[in-house]
């Protein structure tokens, strides 16, 4: 009998290991985090000026050159000089179909990718890799470096998502004046919220980069005299003087003592009389099991990069509760969204 493995044994051995390669994603994403393809599109196809102009090491970026020549993003001519592919066009900053910014390890979603790769300690400790990989948190890091806020925009500031429109549409917005948008991000609710609710004012509170980027795009807007940002984290302080505290999408990214303690300083800020809408996404579906590729990818990759405990409707109300809140109103909920909101207990 032999014991030579079957051609399809050893084919299943390269597939998994191929599936298992982590040198070739690392080579091109320091391919597009270096810019590498702006330089040769412009025309400098020797591997020695393309170092100068990228502020590489000439020895170590030709070799990641012929590497990336020989998967076909570039093509090798007369010695060391390199031109694009079609394949390596989109890591041009500039093309349409450009995925650069998205594979550039200094950017937030680079970096999320990267957090990704210490995946065995969310197995064994039920935390982000990311915190392992970075040492903070996922949003806590996201503020370190001004030059995230570019990425963060690009990533969270292009409109609405996750049925939002529910909030935008469902609660009785002519019942209040002034809201202030809790974790608002980049000001994309905010603005639609202003922008089809004409009497409403309102304000985001967040961490500064995110600040940063809600202040310029309400101007952008023609929005700033009716909105504003202001930088707070929820965990100390909040702006008071809103009539309606809105967290959307918050809640999800914390723990549950986390997220009691958000809630807490949420209510100091809406005492006596203020109202705080709360906005979960994902709540009916959490923990559902798919054999979906896409959607088992995304689960692991977001309790990769923060903490995601699943949680129902009661479970949000017993935290509100322990929080100081009472649930006043229940309005229509979607696949993916809550709408729910409480009042201060006195
Ligand atoms: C998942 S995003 C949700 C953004 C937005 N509310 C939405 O519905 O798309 C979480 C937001 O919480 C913000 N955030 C994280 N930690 C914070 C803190 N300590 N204080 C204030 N905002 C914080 C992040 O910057 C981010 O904008």
């Amino acid at each position: 009998m032999s014991t030579q493995p079957s051609t399809s044994a050893e084919e299943a051995v390269r597939t998994l290991f191929d599936m298992a390669g982590t040198l070739r994603p690392a080579a091109i994403r320091a391919a597009a985090t270096l810019r590498l393809a702006d330089p040769i599109a412009a025309g400098t196809t020797a591997a020695a000026d393309l170092a100068d102009l990228v502020s590489a090491d000439p020895d170590r970026l030709t070799r990641l050159l012929r590497y990336l020549a020989a998967l076909g993003l570039f093509e090798r001519t007369d010695g060391d000089h390199y031109t694009l592919t079609e394949l390596g066009e989109l890591l041009r900053s500039d093309g349409p179909l450009s995925i650069r910014a998205m594979l550039d390890a200094d950017g937030v979603l680079g970096r999320a990718d990267l957090g990704t790769m210490d995946l065995v300690h969310t197995m064994r400790t039920g935390r982000p890799s990311y915190e392992k990989v970075f040492g903070t948190d996922f949003w806590s890091d996201v503020q370190r470096n001004p030059a995230y806020a570019e990425s963060l925009e690009a990533v969270l500031g292009s409109g609405v998502g996750w049925d939002a429109e529910l909030i935008i549409d469902s609660y009785p917005w002519k019942s209040a004046t002034h809201v202030t948008d809790v974790g608002g991000g980049t000001g994309s609710l905010l603005i639609e919220l202003l922008r089809k609710h004409g009497h409403l004012n309102g304000r985001v509170v967040d961490l500064p980069n995110a600040v940063a980027a809600a202040r310029r795009r309400l101007a952008a807007a023609g929005l700033d005299s009716r909105g504003e940002a202001t930088e707070a984290s929820f965990f100390d302080r909040i702006p008071t003087g809103s009539d309606v505290y809105l967290l959307s999408a918050i809640l999800a990214d914390w723990t549950d003592e986390e997220a009691q303690r958000i809630l807490r300083t949420v209510a100091e800020a809406a005492a006596p009389d203020g109202r705080v809408l709360l906005s979960e996404v994902n709540l009916p579906e959490a923990g559902a099991a798919t054999d979906d590729p896409a959607s088992t990818a995304a689960d692991l990759y977001i309790s990769a990069t923060v903490t995601t405990p699943a949680r129902t409707t009661s479970e949000l109300v017993r935290i509100a509760e322990g929080a100081g809140l009472q649930l006043s109103w229940r309005g229509p909920g979607t696949e993916v969204r809550s709408l729910l909101e409480f009042t201060v207990v006195s």
